[in-house]
């Protein structure tokens, strides 16, 4: 998978201001995440990032909770904006920067989340980065999207000659790579949703305000009249089902750094 990075911050910025509106989705992942965190009694004190953290929901929510040490990163300034004006107090950080590369010293935080935003990244990458800046016993609290994601829009787009949405990872990818880089995996999870539309430009229109449609556009445009006959379509199949259903597989996982450094028990 290759995703313009520039792309992917046109799209979040040109969102921010609908990405609310749509997202309960991503409300329900964020808060699933929080409700495993909060399970450990965890201290007000800790340093805690969100990274891609968008409009600052999750971040609202642990400020609303008491955590006092809150930053968050995301590529798109728009969003970054949105987050800001929205915090209860003016104490949370925001950086505009890439999660596959933070502006941080090694081991700065204790508890990282990121919802609903490493599927935009190269997973290595943004492994070996939570890695990085998590301090040894450090937990990250993770969710992304799996294969079976949009898998009608796929089908649909395919069957017009264009693979239209990305490769969203399996669980057993995302683990291997995460564990590759020293994390270690613990309640992996995987819940399928779905969304429905009764009319087809309330679909597309969804999709456009998550800001999701560099996901789902390949770079090559399609024609109009590939894309009446794509609407036409989900037209048909919304006429003979009575309502046009999306599917989102949500896979959440704690990401723990341990204590000793990778690789380093098999010397002696
Ligand atoms: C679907 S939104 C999720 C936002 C938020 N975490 C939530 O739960 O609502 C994805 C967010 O990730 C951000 N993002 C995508 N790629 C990123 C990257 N490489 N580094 C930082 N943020 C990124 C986008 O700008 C966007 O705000």
């Amino acid at each position: 998978m290759s995703l313009s990075p520039k792309q992917i911050t046109t799209r979040f910025n040109h969102a921010a201001a609908t990405y609310d509106e749509v997202a309960s989705l991503q409300r329900e992942m964020a808060n699933a995440l929080l409700s495993r965190f909060e399970k450990g009694s965890p201290e007000s004190t800790l340093q805690i990032a969100d990274l891609g953290c968008g409009t600052g929901h999750l971040l609202g929510q642990l400020s609303q909770r008491g955590f006092l040490k809150l930053h968050g990163f995301d590529i798109a300034c728009n969003m970054l904006a949105t987050a800001r004006s929205s915090m209860p107090n003016g104490s949370t950080k925001f950086t505009e920067a890439d999660l596959q590369a933070l502006p941080v010293a090694d081991e700065h935080f204790d508890v990282l989340f990121s919802n609903a935003a490493i599927q935009w990244c190269d997973t290595e990458r943004a492994a070996a980065e939570i890695h990085r800046v998590l301090r040894p016993g450090g937990r990250g609290f993770i969710s992304t999207f799996g294969p079976r994601t949009l898998q009608q829009w796929r089908s649909v787009f395919e069957s017009h000659g264009h693979s239209s949405v990305h490769s969203f990872e399996s669980t057993s990818q995302l683990t291997e790579t995460f564990e590759n880089t020293g994390l270690r995996l613990n309640q992996v999870e995987t819940r399928l949703n779905t969304q429905s539309f009764h009319n087809v430009k309330d679909m597309f229109d969804s999709i456009k305000k998550l800001g999701a449609s560099n996901a789902t556009f390949q770079r090559k445009p399609i024609s109009k009249s590939v894309f009446q006959s794509i609407h036409a379509e989900f037209q048909r199949r919304l006429t003979s089902a009575g309502v046009l259903k999306l599917t989102f597989e949500a896979i959440s996982f704690e990401a723990i750094r341990s204590y000793s450094k990778p690789f380093e028990a098999t010397r002696s």
